[in-house]
Protein backbone atom coordinates (compact mmCIF):
# COMPACT_ATOMS: atom_id res chain seq x y z
CA UNK A 1 0.00 0.00 0.00
CA UNK A 2 1.11 3.62 -0.74
CA UNK A 3 0.74 6.59 0.87
CA UNK A 4 -0.38 9.87 0.13
CA UNK A 5 -0.45 13.68 1.83
CA UNK A 6 -3.68 14.86 2.38
CA UNK A 7 -2.61 18.28 3.00
CA UNK A 8 -0.50 17.35 6.06
CA UNK A 9 -2.45 14.26 7.30
CA UNK A 10 -0.65 11.02 5.70
CA UNK A 11 -3.22 8.01 4.39
CA UNK A 12 -3.25 5.24 2.95
CA UNK A 13 -4.18 5.66 -1.21
CA UNK A 14 -7.05 3.05 -0.33
CA UNK A 15 -9.03 4.09 2.18
CA UNK A 16 -12.04 2.10 4.02
CA UNK A 17 -15.66 3.50 4.29
CA UNK A 18 -17.70 2.13 7.11
CA UNK A 19 -21.26 3.45 6.54
CA UNK A 20 -22.63 0.65 4.87
CA UNK A 21 -21.59 -2.15 7.89
CA UNK A 22 -24.47 -0.10 9.66
CA UNK A 23 -26.38 1.83 7.26
CA UNK A 24 -28.15 2.19 4.17
CA UNK A 25 -27.05 -1.06 2.13
CA UNK A 26 -28.42 -4.33 1.61
CA UNK A 27 -26.82 -6.41 5.16
CA UNK A 28 -26.25 -3.37 6.91
CA UNK A 29 -25.91 -4.34 10.69
CA UNK A 30 -26.72 -8.42 9.96
CA UNK A 31 -23.30 -9.41 10.44
CA UNK A 32 -20.78 -7.11 12.52
CA UNK A 33 -18.30 -10.04 13.16
CA UNK A 34 -17.83 -9.99 9.80
CA UNK A 35 -17.67 -6.46 10.14
CA UNK A 36 -14.71 -6.20 12.39
CA UNK A 37 -13.03 -8.70 10.69
CA UNK A 38 -13.02 -6.54 7.46
CA UNK A 39 -11.71 -3.73 9.74
CA UNK A 40 -9.17 -5.76 11.00
CA UNK A 41 -7.96 -7.01 7.36
CA UNK A 42 -7.80 -3.41 6.17
CA UNK A 43 -5.66 -2.33 8.70
CA UNK A 44 -3.00 -5.62 7.80
CA UNK A 45 -3.26 -4.26 4.52
CA UNK A 46 -1.78 -1.04 5.21
CA UNK A 47 -5.26 0.96 4.91
CA UNK A 48 -5.27 3.22 7.45
CA UNK A 49 -8.43 6.06 6.38
CA UNK A 50 -11.42 4.30 8.10
CA UNK A 51 -14.45 6.63 7.74
CA UNK A 52 -17.74 6.89 9.43
CA UNK A 53 -20.18 9.83 10.36
CA UNK A 54 -22.54 10.25 13.59
CA UNK A 55 -25.36 9.72 10.83
CA UNK A 56 -24.67 6.31 10.04
CA UNK A 57 -27.17 4.40 12.10
CA UNK A 58 -27.32 6.75 13.58
CA UNK A 59 -24.65 6.26 15.83
CA UNK A 60 -24.36 2.51 15.72
CA UNK A 61 -21.76 2.71 12.91
CA UNK A 62 -19.02 4.35 15.21
CA UNK A 63 -20.06 2.39 17.90
CA UNK A 64 -18.99 -0.82 15.39
CA UNK A 65 -15.93 1.30 14.69
CA UNK A 66 -15.11 2.33 18.40
CA UNK A 67 -15.21 -1.54 19.12
CA UNK A 68 -13.45 -3.12 16.01
CA UNK A 69 -10.56 -0.46 17.14
CA UNK A 70 -9.73 -0.90 20.50
CA UNK A 71 -6.52 -1.72 20.99
CA UNK A 72 -5.93 -0.73 17.16
CA UNK A 73 -6.67 3.14 17.48
CA UNK A 74 -3.17 3.79 16.75
CA UNK A 75 -2.78 2.42 13.75
CA UNK A 76 -6.04 4.33 12.27
CA UNK A 77 -6.88 7.72 10.51
CA UNK A 78 -9.78 8.08 12.11
CA UNK A 79 -12.49 10.44 10.10
CA UNK A 80 -15.80 11.36 11.34
CA UNK A 81 -18.80 13.56 10.56
CA UNK A 82 -20.89 16.15 12.43
CA UNK A 83 -23.71 18.65 11.38
CA UNK A 84 -26.57 16.02 10.37
CA UNK A 85 -27.87 15.48 13.85
CA UNK A 86 -29.20 18.42 15.41
CA UNK A 87 -29.06 17.31 18.84
CA UNK A 88 -30.92 20.17 20.37
CA UNK A 89 -33.15 20.68 17.64
CA UNK A 90 -35.14 18.12 15.84
CA UNK A 91 -32.06 15.26 15.25
CA UNK A 92 -31.38 12.80 12.99
CA UNK A 93 -31.25 14.21 9.17
CA UNK A 94 -31.60 17.64 10.31
CA UNK A 95 -28.76 20.81 9.57
CA UNK A 96 -26.77 22.14 12.20
CA UNK A 97 -23.65 22.69 11.94
CA UNK A 98 -23.76 25.27 14.60
CA UNK A 99 -21.07 25.92 17.08
CA UNK A 100 -23.21 24.72 20.13
CA UNK A 101 -24.04 21.35 18.01
CA UNK A 102 -21.03 20.48 17.37
CA UNK A 103 -19.67 20.26 20.97
CA UNK A 104 -22.37 18.45 21.53
CA UNK A 105 -21.67 16.44 18.43
CA UNK A 106 -17.84 15.95 19.19
CA UNK A 107 -18.20 14.14 22.72
CA UNK A 108 -20.73 11.75 21.70
CA UNK A 109 -18.38 10.39 18.70
CA UNK A 110 -15.34 10.43 20.90
CA UNK A 111 -17.17 8.29 23.31
CA UNK A 112 -18.65 6.10 20.53
CA UNK A 113 -15.40 5.67 19.03
CA UNK A 114 -13.38 4.63 22.23
CA UNK A 115 -10.75 7.87 21.74
CA UNK A 116 -9.77 10.94 22.91
CA UNK A 117 -9.23 12.69 19.53
CA UNK A 118 -10.48 12.92 15.90
CA UNK A 119 -7.96 12.46 12.69
CA UNK A 120 -10.25 14.45 10.45
CA UNK A 121 -13.89 15.65 11.43
CA UNK A 122 -15.87 17.09 8.23
CA UNK A 123 -19.03 18.59 8.00
CA UNK A 124 -21.29 16.22 6.50
CA UNK A 125 -23.12 18.86 4.62
CA UNK A 126 -23.36 22.68 4.31
CA UNK A 127 -26.04 24.35 6.32
CA UNK A 128 -27.73 27.04 4.96
CA UNK A 129 -28.29 28.39 8.56
CA UNK A 130 -24.94 28.80 9.80
CA UNK A 131 -21.92 30.71 8.59
CA UNK A 132 -19.33 28.44 7.26
CA UNK A 133 -16.78 30.94 9.06
CA UNK A 134 -18.41 29.82 12.65
CA UNK A 135 -18.36 25.61 11.76
CA UNK A 136 -14.58 26.29 10.69
CA UNK A 137 -13.73 28.72 13.95
CA UNK A 138 -15.57 25.97 16.10
CA UNK A 139 -13.18 22.95 14.76
CA UNK A 140 -10.57 25.17 15.20
CA UNK A 141 -11.20 25.74 18.72
CA UNK A 142 -11.59 21.37 18.92
CA UNK A 143 -8.07 21.03 17.13
CA UNK A 144 -6.69 23.51 19.58
CA UNK A 145 -7.85 21.85 22.50
CA UNK A 146 -6.38 18.20 21.00
CA UNK A 147 -9.76 16.83 20.34
CA UNK A 148 -9.45 16.70 16.21
CA UNK A 149 -6.72 16.96 14.48
CA UNK A 150 -7.82 17.74 10.74
CA UNK A 151 -10.89 19.68 9.51
CA UNK A 152 -12.85 18.23 6.48
CA UNK A 153 -15.66 19.51 4.45
CA UNK A 154 -18.33 17.18 2.66
CA UNK A 155 -19.92 17.78 -0.93
CA UNK A 156 -19.48 21.75 -0.07
CA UNK A 157 -19.02 23.78 -3.19
CA UNK A 158 -16.19 26.51 -4.05
CA UNK A 159 -17.49 29.22 -2.12
CA UNK A 160 -17.46 27.76 0.74
CA UNK A 161 -14.38 25.87 0.46
CA UNK A 162 -12.63 29.07 0.11
CA UNK A 163 -14.57 30.75 2.80
CA UNK A 164 -13.72 27.72 5.54
CA UNK A 165 -10.28 27.61 4.38
CA UNK A 166 -9.72 31.22 4.67
CA UNK A 167 -10.65 30.78 9.19
CA UNK A 168 -9.11 26.80 9.60
CA UNK A 169 -7.12 25.57 7.03
CA UNK A 170 -9.21 22.69 5.24
CA UNK A 171 -7.43 19.33 5.02
CA UNK A 172 -9.34 17.38 2.91
CA UNK A 173 -12.72 17.76 0.91
CA UNK A 174 -15.09 14.43 0.54
CA UNK A 175 -17.11 14.23 -2.22
CA UNK A 176 -19.03 11.83 -4.57
CA UNK A 177 -16.59 11.15 -7.59
CA UNK A 178 -16.19 8.58 -9.61
CA UNK A 179 -16.24 7.56 -13.15
CA UNK A 180 -19.99 7.69 -12.66
CA UNK A 181 -19.78 10.88 -11.06
CA UNK A 182 -17.47 13.58 -12.50
CA UNK A 183 -19.51 16.83 -11.00
CA UNK A 184 -16.67 18.07 -9.09
CA UNK A 185 -14.35 17.85 -11.53
CA UNK A 186 -15.27 21.69 -13.02
CA UNK A 187 -15.10 23.85 -10.20
CA UNK A 188 -14.42 22.06 -7.03
CA UNK A 189 -11.25 19.83 -8.11
CA UNK A 190 -9.21 23.42 -9.19
CA UNK A 191 -10.14 25.09 -5.67
CA UNK A 192 -8.72 22.27 -3.92
CA UNK A 193 -5.15 22.32 -5.94
CA UNK A 194 -4.84 25.84 -5.74
CA UNK A 195 -5.37 25.88 -1.52
CA UNK A 196 -3.38 22.19 -1.10
CA UNK A 197 -6.84 21.17 0.26
CA UNK A 198 -6.96 17.00 -0.68
CA UNK A 199 -10.46 14.98 -2.18
CA UNK A 200 -11.52 12.09 -0.70
CA UNK A 201 -13.91 10.02 -3.23
CA UNK A 202 -16.83 8.96 -1.70
CA UNK A 203 -19.20 6.19 -3.85
CA UNK A 204 -15.99 5.36 -5.60
CA UNK A 205 -17.30 2.15 -6.76
CA UNK A 206 -20.80 3.99 -7.88
CA UNK A 207 -22.51 2.93 -4.94
CA UNK A 208 -21.64 -0.80 -5.93
CA UNK A 209 -22.56 -0.78 -9.78
CA UNK A 210 -18.90 -0.23 -11.03
CA UNK A 211 -17.78 -3.51 -9.34
CA UNK A 212 -20.09 -5.27 -12.13
CA UNK A 213 -22.12 -7.38 -9.33
CA UNK A 214 -25.09 -5.46 -9.01
CA UNK A 215 -27.19 -6.77 -12.22
CA UNK A 216 -30.78 -6.48 -10.75
CA UNK A 217 -32.57 -4.27 -7.98
CA UNK A 218 -34.13 -7.21 -6.84
CA UNK A 219 -30.71 -7.92 -5.37
CA UNK A 220 -31.65 -5.06 -2.65
CA UNK A 221 -33.35 -5.47 0.75
CA UNK A 222 -36.18 -3.66 0.97
CA UNK A 223 -34.39 -1.06 3.13
CA UNK A 224 -31.58 -0.55 0.44
CA UNK A 225 -31.81 3.30 0.21
CA UNK A 226 -30.68 2.11 -3.95
CA UNK A 227 -33.98 1.19 -4.23
CA UNK A 228 -35.53 4.66 -4.71
CA UNK A 229 -32.29 6.03 -6.16
CA UNK A 230 -32.60 7.89 -9.94
CA UNK A 231 -29.16 5.71 -10.98
CA UNK A 232 -31.01 2.34 -10.14
CA UNK A 233 -34.59 2.71 -11.85
CA UNK A 234 -35.94 2.28 -14.78
CA UNK A 235 -33.96 3.17 -17.81
CA UNK A 236 -31.43 4.79 -16.31
CA UNK A 237 -30.56 1.25 -14.72
CA UNK A 238 -30.39 -0.15 -17.77
CA UNK A 239 -27.74 2.51 -19.27
CA UNK A 240 -26.02 2.29 -15.93
CA UNK A 241 -25.19 -1.58 -16.19
CA UNK A 242 -24.09 -0.57 -19.84
CA UNK A 243 -21.13 1.37 -18.71
CA UNK A 244 -20.79 -0.85 -15.95
CA UNK A 245 -20.22 -3.61 -18.89
CA UNK A 246 -17.62 -1.53 -20.51
CA UNK A 247 -15.34 -1.18 -17.62
CA UNK A 248 -15.77 -4.91 -16.86
CA UNK A 249 -14.65 -5.15 -20.74
CA UNK A 250 -11.46 -3.16 -19.77
CA UNK A 251 -10.39 -4.73 -16.45
CA UNK A 252 -10.75 -8.12 -18.41
CA UNK A 253 -8.23 -7.13 -20.58
CA UNK A 254 -5.98 -5.58 -17.57
CA UNK A 255 -6.25 -8.43 -15.79
CA UNK A 256 -8.05 -6.96 -12.79
CA UNK A 257 -11.52 -6.68 -11.42
CA UNK A 258 -13.83 -3.98 -12.47
CA UNK A 259 -13.94 -2.93 -9.22
CA UNK A 260 -10.36 -2.21 -9.08
CA UNK A 261 -10.04 -0.39 -12.46
CA UNK A 262 -12.48 1.83 -11.36
CA UNK A 263 -10.12 3.00 -8.40
CA UNK A 264 -7.19 2.62 -9.83
CA UNK A 265 -8.73 5.60 -12.30
CA UNK A 266 -9.53 7.45 -9.29
CA UNK A 267 -6.09 7.05 -8.34
CA UNK A 268 -4.07 8.10 -11.76
CA UNK A 269 -6.68 11.50 -11.39
CA UNK A 270 -3.92 12.33 -8.86
CA UNK A 271 -1.47 12.17 -5.68
CA UNK A 272 -3.94 14.23 -3.76
CA UNK A 273 -7.07 11.78 -3.81
CA UNK A 274 -7.59 9.02 -1.68
CA UNK A 275 -10.88 7.22 -2.20
CA UNK A 276 -12.62 5.48 0.59
CA UNK A 277 -14.13 2.23 -1.30
CA UNK A 278 -16.66 1.09 1.22
CA UNK A 279 -17.52 -2.75 2.14
CA UNK A 280 -17.94 -4.89 5.19
CA UNK A 281 -16.74 -8.45 3.43
CA UNK A 282 -13.15 -9.26 4.19
CA UNK A 283 -12.56 -10.90 0.19
CA UNK A 284 -13.75 -7.65 -1.24
CA UNK A 285 -11.51 -5.10 1.06
CA UNK A 286 -8.40 -7.60 0.14
CA UNK A 287 -9.80 -6.74 -3.65
CA UNK A 288 -10.38 -3.80 -2.80
CA UNK A 289 -6.89 -2.16 -1.47
CA UNK A 290 -5.23 -4.36 -4.36
CA UNK A 291 -6.17 -1.74 -6.79
CA UNK A 292 -3.25 -0.13 -5.89
CA UNK A 293 -1.14 -2.29 -7.62
CA UNK A 294 -2.96 -2.04 -10.73
CA UNK A 295 -1.30 0.00 -13.49
CA UNK A 296 -3.49 1.23 -16.15
CA UNK A 297 -1.84 2.87 -20.26
CA UNK A 298 -2.59 6.18 -20.94
CA UNK A 299 -4.74 4.75 -23.80
CA UNK A 300 -7.25 2.87 -20.99
CA UNK A 301 -7.31 5.80 -18.79
CA UNK A 302 -8.26 7.70 -22.16
CA UNK A 303 -11.00 5.20 -22.65
CA UNK A 304 -12.29 5.39 -19.01
CA UNK A 305 -12.10 9.47 -19.30
CA UNK A 306 -14.54 8.95 -22.66
CA UNK A 307 -16.71 7.27 -21.10
CA UNK A 308 -20.05 9.49 -20.14
CA UNK A 309 -21.30 9.71 -16.58
CA UNK A 310 -24.07 7.63 -15.50
CA UNK A 311 -27.20 8.41 -15.99
CA UNK A 312 -29.93 10.08 -13.56
CA UNK A 313 -29.10 11.85 -10.41
CA UNK A 314 -27.10 10.26 -7.95
CA UNK A 315 -29.57 11.34 -5.26
CA UNK A 316 -32.99 11.60 -4.73
CA UNK A 317 -34.85 14.64 -4.68
CA UNK A 318 -34.90 15.05 -0.30
CA UNK A 319 -30.92 14.28 -0.63
CA UNK A 320 -30.52 16.82 -3.40
CA UNK A 321 -32.01 19.64 -1.35
CA UNK A 322 -29.26 19.08 1.28
CA UNK A 323 -26.52 19.15 -1.16
CA UNK A 324 -25.13 22.57 -2.38
CA UNK A 325 -24.87 23.30 -5.96
N1 LIG B 1 -19.84 12.23 2.67
C1 LIG B 1 -20.94 11.66 2.24
O1 LIG B 1 -21.96 12.30 2.10
C2 LIG B 1 -20.93 10.19 1.92
C3 LIG B 1 -21.98 9.62 1.18
C4 LIG B 1 -21.91 8.25 0.90
C5 LIG B 1 -20.85 7.50 1.34
N2 LIG B 1 -19.85 8.08 2.07
C6 LIG B 1 -18.68 7.32 2.55
O2 LIG B 1 -18.04 6.71 1.43
C7 LIG B 1 -17.91 5.31 1.64
C8 LIG B 1 -18.00 4.56 0.33
O3 LIG B 1 -19.17 4.90 -0.39
P1 LIG B 1 -20.39 3.89 -0.60
O4 LIG B 1 -20.28 2.81 0.39
O5 LIG B 1 -21.63 4.72 -0.64
O6 LIG B 1 -20.21 3.35 -2.09
P2 LIG B 1 -19.14 2.49 -2.87
O7 LIG B 1 -17.88 2.40 -2.12
O8 LIG B 1 -19.12 3.08 -4.23
O9 LIG B 1 -19.87 1.08 -2.99
C9 LIG B 1 -20.21 0.33 -1.87
C10 LIG B 1 -21.02 -0.86 -2.35
O10 LIG B 1 -20.20 -1.68 -3.18
C11 LIG B 1 -20.11 -3.00 -2.66
N3 LIG B 1 -18.72 -3.44 -2.86
C12 LIG B 1 -17.60 -2.90 -2.32
N4 LIG B 1 -16.49 -3.53 -2.74
C13 LIG B 1 -16.92 -4.48 -3.60
C14 LIG B 1 -16.24 -5.44 -4.38
N5 LIG B 1 -14.92 -5.54 -4.38
N6 LIG B 1 -17.00 -6.29 -5.16
C15 LIG B 1 -18.34 -6.18 -5.18
N7 LIG B 1 -19.04 -5.27 -4.47
C16 LIG B 1 -18.33 -4.43 -3.68
C17 LIG B 1 -20.50 -2.90 -1.21
O11 LIG B 1 -21.11 -4.09 -0.78
P3 LIG B 1 -20.69 -4.85 0.59
O12 LIG B 1 -20.58 -3.80 1.66
O13 LIG B 1 -21.81 -5.77 0.83
O14 LIG B 1 -19.39 -5.51 0.31
C18 LIG B 1 -21.51 -1.75 -1.22
O15 LIG B 1 -22.79 -2.21 -1.57
C19 LIG B 1 -19.05 4.98 2.63
O16 LIG B 1 -18.80 3.78 3.32
C20 LIG B 1 -19.04 6.20 3.52
O17 LIG B 1 -18.05 6.06 4.52
C21 LIG B 1 -19.89 9.42 2.35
Amino acid sequence: MRYIKLRELEVSRIGLGAMGMSHGYTGSGTDDAESIRTVHRALELGVTLIDTAEIYGPYTNEELLGRALKGRRDKVVLATKFGLVSHAGDGAWNLDSGPANIRTAVEGSLKRLGTDHIDLYYQHRVDPNTPIEETAGAVGELIAEGKVRAFGLSEAGPDTIRRAHAVQPVTAVQSEYSLFTRGIEERVLPVLRELNIGLVPFSPLGRGMLTGTVRSTDQFDENDFRRDNPRFTGENFQRNLALADEVKALADEVGATPGQVALAWLLAQGDDIAPIPGTKHVARVEENAAADTVTLTAEQLERLSSLPPAAGDTHTEAQARMLER
